[in-house]
Formats: C-alpha cells, sequence, structure tokens
C-alpha cells in the first residue's frame, strides 16, 4: 500500500481545490495528441485531428480533456486505496479501448507540463514530488488489470 505524508496529501488537495478543469483538461490532453502523435489512433470517433490547431479547437477532444481530470477526483478521493478504485477503469481501457498503457505514462507528464505552468511559482520541488508521485500511483492502478 502506498503511504502519504499529511503534506502530500494538502497539497494534492491543493491542487485540486484550485484546479481550473475546463483550461487544463483540455490542454493536457491536446498537447499529448500532438506530442505523441500516436495517441490519437484511439480518439477517431472524436472528429478532425488533422493537425494541433483542429485538435486545439476540437469540443470532443476539450471535454474528453475534463472527463479524464474527473477520473482523477476520485483518486484524490481515495488516495488510500487507488488501486481497487481504479479497477474498472483500467479493465475498461485494457480490454474495450485496447489503449496501450505506455500512453497513461505519457499523457501523466504532459498533464504535469500544463499543471506547472499554470503554478509557476507554487510548483516548488515539494509540489512537484507529491504531483509525481501521485500520478504514478494513478498510472500504476489503471494498468494493473493488463495481462
Ligand atoms: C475514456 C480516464 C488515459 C483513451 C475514459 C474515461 C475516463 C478516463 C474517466 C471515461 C470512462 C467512461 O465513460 O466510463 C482516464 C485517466 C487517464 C486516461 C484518468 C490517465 C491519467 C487515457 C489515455 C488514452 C485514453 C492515455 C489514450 C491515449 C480513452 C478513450 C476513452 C477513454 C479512447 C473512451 C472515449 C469515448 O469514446 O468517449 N478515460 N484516461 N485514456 N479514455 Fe481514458
Amino acid at each position: 500500500m502506498v503511504e502519504w505524508t499529511e503534506q502530500e496529501r494538502s497539497i494534492i488537495n491543493g491542487i485540486f481545490a484550485n484546479l481550473d478543469y475546463d483550461d487544463v483538461g483540455a490542454k493536457a490532453l491536446c498537447r499529448c495528441l500532438i506530442v505523441y502523435p500516436w495517441t490519437q489512433r484511439y480518439f477517431g470517433a472524436f472528429g478532425n485531428l488533422y493537425n494541433a490547431e483542429a485538435i486545439k479547437t476540437n469540443p470532443n477532444i476539450a471535454a474528453h480533456g475534463v472527463k479524464i481530470l474527473h477520473g482523477l477526483d476520485r483518486a484524490v478521493k481515495n488516495m488510500d486505496n487507488i488501486k481497487a478504485t481504479y479497477a474498472e477503469l483500467s479493465v475498461l481501457h485494457s480490454e474495450k479501448l485496447h489503449v496501450d498503457p505506455d500512453n497513461f505514462k505519457l499523457l501523466s507528464d504532459c498533464l504535469t507540463i500544463v499543471i506547472a505552468a499554470r503554478l509557476g511559482n507554487s510548483f516548488t520541488p515539494e509540489t512537484q514530488a507529491a504531483w509525481q508521485k501521485f500520478l504514478a500511483v494513478v498510472v500504476s492502478a489503471l494498468g494493473r488489470q493488463y495481462h
């Protein structure tokens, strides 16, 4: 089981309490689709992803970015039980969507960059450490049901 210090818990809760879901969700998913274009293959039903501009203005992508962040809310609310919290979502991504689990890490790195850019000086080393630990646990939990 993953142990969290009070400081880590308060950092993670603080980030989500002040999060602009619309902006951060859309930017993180767009960045992932642009920087790692092979991730676009899973979003064929989302309409035009023809170039970076099309990705950035695609409303389905923006909405899905927000959905992903709300997916992360579940981990924040269940920090002591992230693995079980994501069991179903892991099965969905693996068995139904066939998302290569390496992509979870790519998306989480894009999310870190977007959060860091928004937080500026308050993205301290302690904040970065807690945030990346949180995402690593999420990525591991989402990859659990792959076999
Ligand atoms: C769907 C969360 C990473 C592709 C979803 C849903 C959530 C979610 C909450 C909606 C599930 C539902 O409708 O019941 C997350 C989280 C991720 C993550 C928390 C990592 C931090 C990824 C990655 C990809 C991906 C990296 C592909 C590169 C998809 C697709 C859908 C989906 C294609 C279905 C979209 C649709 O047709 O509506 N994800 N996801 N996800 N996810 Fe993820």
